[in-house]
C-alpha cells in the first residue's frame, strides 16, 4: 500500500466509524418530514411503476450499454440491432461513428419498424436503470438524488410532464404500444405519491 492509499483507507474507516454516532445524534422526528401514508401512496406508486417499467420507458433506461427492443411490437426481446451502444464517451449518444441521432430524428418515422424519433434521442444514464428492475428497486432509485440527476420529487414529476423523450412514450410511432395513461396523469400520480410521503413497496 502506498502512503496515500493508507491515508485514504484510514479516512474512510474514520468516516464509517463516525456515521452511526451521527445518526444517533439526529433528532428522532423531523418536523418537516411528510407523514408516510402507505394506504394512500402505494396505489399511486403502482400507477407510476407501470409506466416506468413499460417497454417504451425501460428500453432506454438500462444499466448496461445497450438499449433494448422489447414489447409486443418487437416480437422477441433483444438487444438493439446494428451494434450500437452508449458510446465510448459515456454520453448515451452512441459511438462517434454511429450516433443515435444518425437514425433517430426529432420525430417518428412513419414506417412500421422505422426509427422512432424525439429531440436529442439518447440513452438514460446507467444509474437511472429500470430495465428488469423490481418495483422496490425502481422506487429506491427514483427517490435517490444521487441516482436521479439530483432531482426533488417535484422535479421528477415535472420532468415526466414536460420532457420530450418522456412524452414520446405516449406517441411512439406506428405499431408500438404506448405507455399506460398519459404524461399528465403520471405527473399527477407522482405529486399525489410524494404528498403521501412517497412510500416504497417492501420488495
Ligand atoms: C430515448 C431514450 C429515453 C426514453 C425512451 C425515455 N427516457 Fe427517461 N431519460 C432519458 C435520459 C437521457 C434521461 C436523463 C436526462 C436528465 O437527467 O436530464 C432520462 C431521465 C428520466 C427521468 C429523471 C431521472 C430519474 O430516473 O428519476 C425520468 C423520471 C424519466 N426519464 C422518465 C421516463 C419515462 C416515464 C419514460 C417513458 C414514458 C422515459 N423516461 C423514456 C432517456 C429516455
Ligand atoms: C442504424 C440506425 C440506428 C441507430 C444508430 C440507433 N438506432 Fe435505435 N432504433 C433504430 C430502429 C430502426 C428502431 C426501431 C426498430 C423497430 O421498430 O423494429 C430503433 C429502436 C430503438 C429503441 C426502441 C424504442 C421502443 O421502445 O420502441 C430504443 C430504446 C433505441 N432505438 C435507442 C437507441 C439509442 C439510445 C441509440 C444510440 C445509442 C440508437 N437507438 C441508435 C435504429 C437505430
Amino acid at each position: 500500500m502506498t502512503v496515500l492509499a493508507r491515508l485514504l483507507t484510514a479516512a474512510v474507516i474514520t468516516m464509517l466509524a463516525a456515521s452511526p454516532v451521527h445518526a444517533q445524534d439526529a433528532p428522532a422526528v423531523d418536523d418537516d418530514a411528510i407523514a408516510v401514508d402507505r394506504e394512500k401512496g402505494l396505489p399511486e406508486w403502482d400507477k407510476i411503476v407501470a409506466v416506468l417499467s413499460h417497454p417504451r420507458c425501460a428500453n432506454c433506461h438500462v444499466e448496461d450499454a445497450y438499449p433494448r427492443w422489447s414489447g409486443a411490437h418487437y416480437g422477441t426481446t433483444r438487444i438493439h440491432a446494428f451494434n450500437i451502444s452508449r458510446g465510448e464517451d459515456g454520453s448515451g449518444f452512441g459511438n462517434a461513428a454511429l450516433r443515435c441521432t444518425s437514425c433517430h430524428f426529432s420525430s417518428n418515422s412513419s414506417k412500421l419498424h422505422g426509427p422512432p424519433g424525439a429531440p436529442l434521442w439518447h440513452l438514460a444514464p446507467a444509474e437511472m436503470a429500470w430495465w428488469q428492475k423490481s418495483s422496490a428497486e425502481i422506487c429506491a432509485q427514483i427517490k435517490d438524488p444521487e441516482r436521479n440527476g439530483g432531482r426533488t420529487l417535484d422535479e421528477v414529476a415535472t420532468h415526466v410532464r414536460d420532457d420530450p423523450l418522456v412524452g414520446w412514450g405516449w406517441v411512439p410511432g406506428p405499431g408500438r404500444e404506448p405507455a399506460p395513461g398519459s404524461a399528465d396523469e403520471t405527473f399527477r400520480a407522482i405529486e399525489r405519491w410524494a404528498a403521501a410521503g412517497a412510500p416504497c413497496p417492501a420488495d
